[in-house]
């Protein structure tokens, strides 16, 4: 009898678990717009504002989203838009176009891209056009309804858009920036970049076309504040389905939020790093620990999950092997420097290591 509860317990605890596991990695490692936004309300506002203006108004637009890698950039832009999409009118209306500096190099295969996003490349099929600023004005025309009145919006999103500067005459940002002032199609350029010195990059007529909003977004809260964001990204929701598990839960993490050896932990990696795609790693890290035998995070696991996100990977090559194993890397090392990257053989590196 006592087996078969024991066995009982195990598998609802189990089925807790995997619960626990799934919203938890949701939270943590979707780059989408699932979980909580902390201290960018008003950057949130700002943008929301703004991108109504154009899905609602019809409206022309540019603006800039600035802020360190892991800042939350593209989560805050995320949210908006799933946000917006909960009105109708921008569901139906609204077309996306997302290009990345890093995957559109030239403007030859942006506007490709471009053209496969707004699925209009049966539209445009064989036809050559002049210039570049013809073939987009083309692709929006071609946007406009039966009628030539209304026009979709669309929402220009380039990620990494520092590195859209370095295309020759920097044609693109040109072009779209000069769309979104004039009053054709209702055009809103978003460009999301790390670099604070962005607008000293613009060539000086693309410069004078952005309309100079820029939305900054920096993590500035202190630690009093990280800590309440540890514990509210591990907190487990009112609707979980085991409620006596998600108390016990919550308890746990409300009690390792003021033990001593986890405020060292979160203390090291806050003067490390305020970002919260840290924090996400560590605690995604120490979740993966939570199995049935162990279903409780604690302070050990978070202090593992540090070091392990401090490991040097390099390092941890060669951890564990022998030391002739590290004579011959070094003699490989030493015989790549002297052929300067020529193809060598086991024989040559062994008779290195022997003269060495
Ligand atoms: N203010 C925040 N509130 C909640 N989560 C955040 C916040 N800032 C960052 N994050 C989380 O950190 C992760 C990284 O954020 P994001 O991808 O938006 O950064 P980014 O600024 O776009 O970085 P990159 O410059 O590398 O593109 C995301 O999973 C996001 O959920
Ligand atoms: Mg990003």
């Amino acid at each position: 009898m006592s087996k078969r509860k024991s066995k009982e317990s195990i598998s609802t605890n189990g089925e807790c678990i995997s619960q626990v596991q799934k919203l938890l990695r949701e939270r943590l490692c979707h780059h989408y717009a699932t979980g909580k936004l902390f201290g960018t309300e008003h950057q949130y506002r700002h943008l929301l504002e703004l991108l109504k203006r154009t899905t609602v108004h019809g409206e022309s637009n540019s603006a800039l989203i600035i802020g360190p890698r892991g800042s939350g950039k593209t989560a805050l832009l995320n949210h908006v838009l799933k946000d917006l999409m909960e009105i109708k009118q921008v569901r139906e209306n609204l077309l996306e176009v997302r290009l990345n500096g890093l995957l559109q190099t030239n403007d030859k295969v942006a506007l490709k891209e471009i053209t496969r996003q707004l699925r209009l490349e049966n539209v445009v099929g064989d036809k050559v056009f002049g210039s570049f600023a013809e073939n987009l004005a083309f692709l929006l025309e071609a946007l406009r309804t039966g009628n030539r009145t209304s026009s979709c919006p669309v929402l220009f999103i380039l990620d990494e858009f520092d590195l859209f500067v370095h295309h020759k005459n920097q044609t693109l940002l040109y072009n779209l920036f000069d769309i979104s002032q004039s009053a054709q199609t209702p055009v809103t350029v978003i460009g999301l970049t790390c670099r604070q010195d962005i607008l000293e990059l613009l060539e000086k007529r693309v410069k004078s076309r952005f309309s100079h909003r820029q939305i900054y977004v920096i993590n500035s809260f202190d630690f009093k504040q990280y800590v309440r964001i540890f514990k509210e990204q591990l907190s487990l929701p009112a609707e979980f389905p085991d409620e006596t598990f998600a108390q016990k839960w919550n308890n746990n993490v409300q009690h390792l939020s003021v033990d001593k050896t986890v405020q060292d932990v979160l203390q090291n990696l806050f003067h490390y790093t305020k970002d919260l795609r840290s924090l996400h790693l560590l605690l995604m890290l120490a979740v993966s620990n939570v199995t049935v035998h162990h279903p409780l995070i604690t302070a050990s696991d978070l202090q593992e999950a540090s070091k392990q996100y401090r490991m040097d990977s390099k390092a941890n090559i060669v951890h564990g092997l022998s030391v002739l194993e590290i004579c011959l890397i070094i003699a490989m090392k030493h015989l790549n420097d002297v052929y300067e990257g020529e193809p060598f053989n086991f024989q040559m590196v062994y008779n290195g290591e022997r003269n060495a």
